[in-house]
């Protein structure tokens, strides 16, 4: 089991939940972040911290798995992120927005720890 983070992260993007972490497993793209699933050791610390509520168990997941494939691929792709930044200016405005992957979720990467 790991944990994971849905779209509630994208665009808001809080990154309250990287400095928690014991091992490092937060990868940042350009609008949200994900989890390594093979490194998460399952301790449950982050999902708390996040303010929308974005981190959830994978037994937690959509039914066909779409957001364990999204924290796989995207965590390989991305870069790691350890240390907290400023949140993108508008994030609050996007805390109740729905439908945020298909409006809004970017392959591109973020910039990670600088
Ligand atoms: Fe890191 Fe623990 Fe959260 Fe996994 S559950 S991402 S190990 S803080
Ligand atoms: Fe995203 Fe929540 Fe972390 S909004 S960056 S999962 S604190």
């Amino acid at each position: 089991m790991t944990y994971i983070v849905k779209d509630e992260c994208i665009k808001c993007k809080f990154m309250d939940c990287v400095e928690v972490c014991p091992v490092d497993c937060f990868y940042e793209g350009e609008n949200m972040l994900v989890i390594h699933p093979d490194e998460c050791i399952d301790c449950g610390v982050c999902e708390p911290e996040c303010p929308v509520d974005a981190i959830v168990p994978d037994t937690e997941d959509t039914p066909d798995g779409k957001w364990l494939e999204i924290n796989s691929k995207y965590a390989e792709l991305w870069p790691v992120i350890t240390i907290k930044k400023e949140p993108p200016i508008d994030s609050e405005k996007y805390e109740s927005e729905t439908g945020k992957f298909e409006k809004f979720f970017s392959e591109k990467p973020g910039t990670g720890d600088e």
